[in-house]
């Protein structure tokens, strides 16, 4: 059966051996300490699956508009202005089955074949498969420990071509827990009106930073407010990875554009989630600044750990919920360094190499800080054999 070009060009997901290798191992009795998480351990705020639970009930289980409910889109609208300082009117707002597919209902409606789409590496593994089922090309920047895995806008310049339509910017980052300041920030915008590059900000871990690191909405930045798609979402904030909802603003014409791609594709995210996400908004924040501390301690933890460790190195992260760990002194690739610590110490980790970077691992704190004690001895152990 010939499959079309569009599906052959993917690769596959290079973490799901090391996950399914894992799963293995636990089905077999083998106590495995899982570092690969990429959802907060936590349960979705009682508050909200009420809401969901009350929206069931009263059986609101039919479609919505495409993009949303208008009561959901205005609260969204009302978050921008009020977390980010964002003036995006509802009609700007579109609602999709999670950020994911925020982001690519926004590179399929900005970027086609021809187009280059600039990612900062390491990135979330799927931005260039997104900008390749979009038949645009990704363009890696590989940006530098030292620099704290952030991309300057110098190396962006550097990067540019006339064919450069986009770049990603992901801040807070996966897998590197990069912040960008405002002023870096800035530097980017600058780029980029210059040649009217347009952005797209992912900010879903928006509400996980530490150490007093200030969240910046790119599109609040002077200059770039037009050329901004700024997504976001409820899968980390409010640990509702499996309720699919996330969103984006974006200037008219792009949101106008997004929403007939979403009306043709998916049509509305799930009636009673909505309901959920509303409660979200606008419930009670306690139990994400909990969880924030909670994240906060067990980074703390994990960097001290890690930094004491020969061989290795980390830059502290200033948000989401990982540690990029460099490797490269070791002598083993990401997949092999994980490989081997999955079979000989049972310790799970993500190589690198699937965001980009063969000479790290990405370790996740959204488990307990029992399973990151225990896990992170047995990592010291096999890092003492190299
Ligand atoms: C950087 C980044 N963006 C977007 C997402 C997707 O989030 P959602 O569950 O809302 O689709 C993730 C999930 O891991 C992520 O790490």
């Amino acid at each position: 059966m010939e499959l079309s070009e569009r599906a052959t060009i993917l690769t596959p997901s290079l973490t799901l051996s090391i996950d399914s290798k894992a799963k293995a191992m636990k089905a077999e009795g083998l106590d495995v300490c899982g570092f690969g998480a990429g959802e907060p351990d936590f349960d979705t705020p009682a508050h909200i699956k009420a809401a969901a639970q009350a929206a069931i009930e009263m059986g609101f289980t039919k479609y919505t508009p495409s993009s949303g409910t208008p009561e959901l889109r205005q609260a969204i609208a009302d978050k921008f202005k009020a977390d980010n300082g964002l003036d995006y009117k509802p009609s700007q707002v579109i609602v999709s089955n999670g950020a994911k597919h925020s982001c690519y209902n926004a590179i399929l409606a900005t970027c086609q074949p021809g187009d280059e789409v600039i990612i900062p590496s390491p990135y979330w593994l799927s931005y260039p498969e997104m900008v390749r089922l979009a038949g645009a090309d990704p363009v890696f920047v590989q940006t530098k420990e030292a620099n704290g895995w952030k991309m300057t806008a110098d190396e962006m310049q550097d990067a540019m071509t006339p064919r450069t339509k986009l770049v990603i910017i992901n801040s807070p980052g996966n897998p590197t827990g990069a912040v960008y300041t405002r002023a870096e920030l800035q530097a980017i915008v600058e780029v980029c009106a210059d040649e009217e590059i347009l952005i797209l900000s992912d900010e879903i871990y928006e509400k996980l930073t530490y150490d007093g690191a200030e969240h910046v909405s790119v599109a609040s930045l002077p200059g770039a407010a037009n050329l901004t798609i700024t997504i976001n979402g409820f899968s980390k904030a409010y640990s509702m990875t499996g309720w699919r909802l996330g969103y984006l603003g974006a200037p008219e014409p792009i949101a106008k554009a997004i929403d007939a791609i979403q009306s043709h594709s998916t049509s509305n995210p799930c009636s009673f989630a909505q309901k959920g996400a509303l409660a979200a908004l606008k419930g009670d924040q306690q139990p994400v600044a909990d969880m924030r501390d909670e994240f906060d301690m067990r980074r703390n933890y994990m960097v001290n750990r890690l930094a004491a460790i020969n061989g290795v190195s980390v830059v502290k992260p200033q948000g989401a919920f990982y540690v990029l760990v460099n490797i490269g002194k070791l002598g083993l690739s990401s997949s092999n360094f994980a490989d081997r610590l999955l079979s000989k110490h049972q310790v799970a980790v993500v190589p690198g190499v699937a965001f980009g970077n063969d000479a790290t691992v990405r370790l996740s704190y959204a488990t307990s800080l029992d399973v990151i004690k225990k896990g992170l001895d047995r990592f010291e152990e096999f890092c003492k054999t190299l």
